[in-house]
This record gives C-alpha cells, sequence and structure tokens, in this order.
C-alpha cells in the first residue's frame, strides 16, 4: 500500500469549509471515518483536528491512498454512537479516528470494541477507555484526562500552593480532570476547599461559581474547560476581577482561542501535552507546515489529529490492510513528533508523553506560551485494563 501518489478523498454529507476537494474515491485503499465535532462548543476543536490529520497525508504525499468520510457528533453521546454505527455499516471504513467529548467515546466503547473497528482517539481523554473499558481496538494518541491533571496536582502542592477551589462542566471529562488533580494535589499535601461542576454548554453565566471560589479564600481556583466555554470562563474571570491566580488543565488556554481570551489569559499557569513553543527541530518543521497551509499556529487539537494521521499510516507501512491488521499495527507507534517523543503503551493502549507546565505570557505584543517545566513521559496506570 506503500508508494501510492497524491490524492485525499472525502466523502462527506457535511457541507465543511475545511479545504478539501470532493473526487473520486476510486483509487483510494484505506477508508477512514473522520467522526468529530464540527457543531457546538467544540466545534472550533473538531476543524483544528481534520486540519492537523489533513496536513500529515497531505505532507507524507499520500492522499490518493485514504477515502476520509466526515460525520458531525454534534458533541451528543447518542449522536456519536449513531454516526460511528453508520461509518461501520453504511460506509464500511477500514477506521475510525476522531472523537473530541469523553461522553461520546464512553458511549461509542461498547460498539466500537464488539464491532471490532479501530479507533484512533484524536482528542476525548475518558480514562475508562484506557483503563477499565480499554480494548485491542481503541488506541489514544491524544492524553487521558488523568494524565493531563496528576502532574499539575503534585507540581502545584510542591510549588507552594496549600488551598484550591476546583470548577469544571458536569460530564464525564470534567469529573476525571478535577479527579485526577485532586487525587495528586492532596496526596503530595494540599487541599481541595471546595468544588463546583457547571451544566455543561449551558452555562452563561459563570459568575456565581466565581464568586463562591473568591470568597472561599482558597489560595487557587484550578478549572477544566475547553472550546467556547473555555473562552467564556477566561473573559468573565478577567471581566468580574477575580484576584485568586487561576490554574487549570491547559485546555483552558489553548492557542487555538487564547486570542478571544485576551488580556485576561495573563498570568494563567496551566498543564498540556503540547505547547507550540517548544524549542524542538520537529516542533519547528511542523509549525512552518502548519502555518503555510493555514497561515495560524497550530495547537494541540491540530497536533492531535497530526499524530492521528502519522499513527495511522505508520500502520498501514506495517502491513495494516484491514480492520484486523490495523488494530494489531497501531499500538506500535513510537517516534518524536512536534510534542516530544510519544509511545504507546501495549498495556492499555494509551499515548506515554511529556506534559508541559505553562504560564500564559504577552510578549511582543501578543500572548504566547511561556515553558516553566517538563514531566517527563507520563505514564497511565494499567488501572483495571485486560487487552
Ligand atoms: C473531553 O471531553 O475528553 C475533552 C474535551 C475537550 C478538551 C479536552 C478533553
Amino acid at each position: 500500500m506503500k508508494n501510492i501518489a497524491t490524492k485525499l478523498a472525502l466523502v462527506t454529507g457535511l457541507c465543511l469549509n475545511l479545504g478539501f476537494t470532493m473526487i473520486s474515491t476510486a483509487s483510494a485503499e484505506t477508508k477512514v471515518g473522520l467522526l468529530l465535532p464540527y457543531t457546538g462548543t467544540y466545534a472550533s476543536l473538531g476543524n483544528a483536528i481534520t486540519e492537523g490529520f489533513e496536513l500529515a497525508i497531505e505532507e507524507a504525499g499520500r492522499t490518493e491512498e485514504f477515502t476520509i468520510v466526515i460525520e458531525d457528533t454534534e458533541m451528543k453521546p447518542p449522536v456519536g454512537l449513531a454516526k460511528a454505527r453508520k461509518l461501520v455499516y453504511q460506509d464500511e471504513v477500514d477506521v475510525i479516528a476522531g472523537v473530541v467529548s469523553s461522553g461520546v467515546l464512553g458511549a461509542m466503547r461498547d460498539f466500537i470494541h464488539q464491532s471490532q473497528v479501530p479507533l484512533i482517539v484524536a482528542n476525548a481523554g475518558n480514562n475508562l477507555a484506557t483503563g477499565e473499558n480499554c480494548s485491542p481496538y481503541i488506541v489514544r494518541v491524544s492524553f487521558s484526562n488523568g494524565q493531563i491533571n496528576r502532574p499539575m496536582g503534585t507540581w502545584l502542592s510542591e510549588n507552594g500552593v496549600k488551598t484550591i477551589y476546583t470548577l469544571a462542566p458536569d460530564y464525564a471529562a470534567g469529573h476525571q480532570m478535577i479527579d485526577a488533580f485532586t487525587e495528586a494535589f492532596t496526596a503530595a499535601g494540599g487541599e481541595v476547599i471546595g468544588s463546583e461542576f457547571t451544566p455543561f454548554g449551558q452555562t452563561k453565566d459563570f459568575g456565581p461559581y466565581l464568586t463562591n471560589a473568591q470568597a472561599s479564600g482558597a489560595d487557587g481556583i484550578f478549572v477544566f474547560y475547553a472550546g467556547g466555554e473555555a473562552i467564556n470562563f477566561v473573559k468573565q474571570y478577567g471581566s468580574f476581577n477575580i484576584k485568586t491566580p487561576l490554574y487549570g488543565s491547559g485546555f483552558l488556554t489553548s492557542p487555538l482561542y487564547v486570542e478571544a481570551e485576551g488580556d485576561a489569559a495573563i498570568g494563567v499557569r496551566a498543564s498540556l501535552h503540547y505547547i507550540p513553543t517548544l524549542d524542538t527541530a520537529e516542533n519547528k518543521a511542523f509549525i512552518k507546515a502548519f502555518q503555510a497551509k493555514y497561515n495560524t499556529m497550530p495547537s494541540e487539537y491540530a497536533v492531535q489529529g497530526y499524530d492521528a494521521a502519522l499513527a495511522l499510516m505508520a500502520a498501514v507501512d506495517n502491513g495494516g490492510v484491514d480492520r484486523a491488521t490495523l488494530a494489531s499495527q497501531l499500538p506500535h507507534v513510537s517516534y518524536v513528533g512536534p510534542r516530544g517523543p510519544l509511545e504507546i503503551d501495549p498495556a492499555t493502549n494509551n499515548i506515554v508523553q511529556n506534559i508541559y507546565i505553562y504560564d500564559t505570557v504577552m510578549e511582543n505584543g501578543a500572548l504566547t506560551q511561556k515553558i516553566i517545566d517538563t514531566v517527563p513521559a507520563v505514564r497511565d496506570d494499567v488501572a483495571g485494563c485486560q487487552m
């Protein structure tokens, strides 16, 4: 399947402005279902993952090998499951890539496992998918919710923060991210003195929650928010003039939307698996290619799409010609990419990678990311996973 000339074939019921061309699929050999949110509070994440995925395949000159069928999960678990079924039974894809929401991944897990169609998770951090509900058909190239937040819990406690108030949306990712942070922070001697969960995708006014957090007298507020919710939350943190320092999982101030957050993002300290200011040859080459194609800085979401496509191409090169062989080859992925060294842990099929602690700062009139520490090769516990 190697060395077939270039053409990216896209089949989609959606009309997305992503730079793809609708062309014949006759010569494509691997059919991929790209299952992402293109509507709702995580729509920009879905678009960024798609951009990264498309770039990797184009860069490799292998567009002709892959037919891509795009489906919108609308960020709704039942819709995600229905679209996964459609991709498997109607479109007969060889592999699915994508999924942003932990809730959607949770809803799809049993179907993926039973239908034995490999899923490359390009965002959703649901711990269970590579923990007690792991599957040989699920490989994650993004992060787990625990992996992003445990290092930050330990780091903050070891760096003088004694008490924290937590906030997050009320769905699987919000709970898992806060649980992981809390466990590590308290194990290192810190205390979480208050915690609230906000209705997911429905909270427009964070004022009452921010007021409670400030009134608690905690040394800091630690949160998980992403996409449209992150923008609203950070802007309101600024406009309510909250003095308590703001910490978070790094999706809070993602380069994808930090400009929309404005000055309120300055000084937010957070943890993440990819930072665009990483000073490595691999990252510089990636940024150059990404900017040449999209004229903007890449985010962690774009890198996840990029790495999902690299993992897929590597699996194909290693003999992945159908669902079964792709599933068996995907966990063998290991390379140094834009985010640094990465590998898949065969015990869980979750990624092993560095986690970076970073501040959002203003430099030369623009918001950017300053890396202040690196926690190397963070690996999740097996946590009940039996492949
Ligand atoms: C999740 O639901 O797993 C998730 C969504 C957005 C950013 C990070 C994680």
